[in-house]
C-alpha cells in the first residue's frame, strides 16, 4: 500500500523528520519559510495529512481550499487558536494536537520569566555586555524577592499546574487560581492552592499573575485596563500563553505609568511583531515564544504528531483529537 503524502509546513528537528520520513512520504518545508495562503491551500488540496503548527493560519479561507485532499491537520503544538475549528469540522477534517509533552518546559518558560523580571535579570544581562557595572554595591540593582510570594494563575490546567508544583515546592510560593474547569481535589491538595472565584479576586491578591488560559475569542484581551489596574502596584504580570489575552497598550500604559511592576512575557498578540514599546522598557523581560523549546520537547512534539496520524492512517482514532 502507498504510504500516505504528509506535508510538514515548518521543519521539525532531524530525529522527528527522520520517523516521519519512514512512516509517510513526507513534504518538508525545506527552507522553513512561513507559507503562504496559497502554499497551505496547495498543501490541502495535494497531500493525505498537513502538519502545521502554531504560526501558520488555518483560516476558513485557508479550509476553503478545492477539491480538499488533506483528511487530518496533525498540528505540531498544543495550542489550537491558530485553526479554525469550526471551518476544519465542516470540512470534515480531524484535527490533532500535542499535549503533555511540552507541560514542563512550557512551566520553567513562565517561571524564568517569573524570576526574570522580579530579579531584573534581563536588565543585569543588558548592564554587564554593555560594560556599564562598576561593581557590587548595596543599593545596586535592587529586584523584588520571589521566595514566598503569592502566585495567581489564570487557568488551571497541566501547565499552570506544573507551575505551581516548581513554585509551591521549590519556591514555597502560595498559590491562588481561578479556572471554570478546577483540578480534581487530589492536585489541589496536593499544591496547597487555593481556587478563587473570579479573576479579578486573583489580580488583586497576588504578586505574581502568570497566564495558563487558550487563547481565541473567549480570553481576547481579558487583561484589558481595568483588569491590569486591579493589579497590586508592585505585582508583575507574566504570559507564556497567547499573546492576545492581553491588550498590549494596556499593559504599556500600565508599566509606563507604575500600576504594575514588570511583566514577562513569552507571546505577543501579532507575533513575531512585536509592539515597539515594549523594546526599551526596562521593567519588561521579551523572550520569542521560547515556551516549548527545549530539545527534548520539540522532538517529544514531533513523535505525538506522527503518533496521531499514524494511528489516523491505520484506522484507529488519534489520542489527541480535537475535533
Ligand atoms: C504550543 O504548542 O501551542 C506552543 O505555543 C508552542 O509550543
Amino acid at each position: 500500500m502507498a504510504k500516505p503524502k504528509v506535508i510538514i509546513t515548518r521543519r521539525w528537528p532531524e530525529a522527528a523528520e527522520a520517523r516521519a520520513r519512514k512512516l509517510f512520504d513526507v513534504v518538508l518545508n525545506e527552507d522553513d519559510h512561513p507559507m503562504t495562503v496559497a502554499e497551505l491551500q496547495e498543501a490541502l488540496k495535494t497531500a493525505d495529512a498537513v502538519c502545521p503548527t502554531v504560526s501558520d493560519a488555518i483560516t476558513a479561507e485557508v479550509l476553503s481550499a478545492e477539491p480538499l485532499k488533506c483528511k487530518i491537520l496533525g498540528n505540531y503544538g498544543v495550542g489550537f487558536n491558530h485553526i479554525d475549528l469550526g471551518a476544519a469540522k465542516s470540512r470534515n477534517l480531524v484535527v490533532t494536537n500535542t499535549p503533555e509533552v511540552l507541560t514542563d518546559c512550557t512551566a520553567d518558560i513562565a517561571m524564568i520569566l517569573m524570576l526574570m523580571v522580579a530579579r531584573r535579570a534581563g536588565e543585569g544581562e543588558r548592564h554587564v555586555r554593555h560594560k556599564e557595572w562598576t561593581g557590587w554595591r548595596p543599593t545596586h540593582m535592587i529586584g523584588t524577592k520571589v521566595t514566598g510570594k503569592t502566585l495567581g494563575l489564570v487557568g488551571m490546567g497541566r501547565i499552570a499546574r506544573a507551575m505551581a508544583h516548581k513554585a509551591h515546592h521549590g519556591f514555597d510560593m502560595k498559590i491562588i487560581f481561578t479556572d471554570p474547569y478546577p483540578p480534581p481535589d487530589d492536585v489541589v491538595k496536593s499544591l496547597d492552592a487555593e481556587p478563587r472565584d473570579t479573576i479579578e479576586e486573583v489580580l488583586k491578591e497576588a504578586d505574581f499573575v502568570s497566564l495558563h488560559c487558550p487563547g481565541g475569542k473567549e480570553t481576547y484581551h481579558l487583561l484589558n485596563e481595568e483588569r491590569i489596574g486591579l493589579m497590586k502596584p508592585g505585582a508583575f504580570l507574566i504570559n507564556s500563553a497567547r499573546g492576545d489575552v492581553i491588550d498590549p497598550q494596556a499593559l504599556i500604559k500600565a508599566l509606563n505609568n507604575g500600576t504594575i511592576k514588570g511583566a514577562g512575557l513569552d507571546v505577543y498578540e501579532g507575533e513575531p511583531n512585536v509592539q515597539e514599546e515594549f523594546l526599551t522598557m526596562e521593567n519588561v523581560v521579551l523572550l520569542p515564544h521560547l515556551g516549548s523549546a527545549s530539545m527534548e520537547t520539540r522532538v517529544a512534539m514531533g513523535m505525538r504528531a506522527i503518533d496521531n496520524v499514524q494511528a489516523f492512517f491505520e484506522g484507529k482514532e488519534p489520542g489527541d483529537r480535537v475535533v
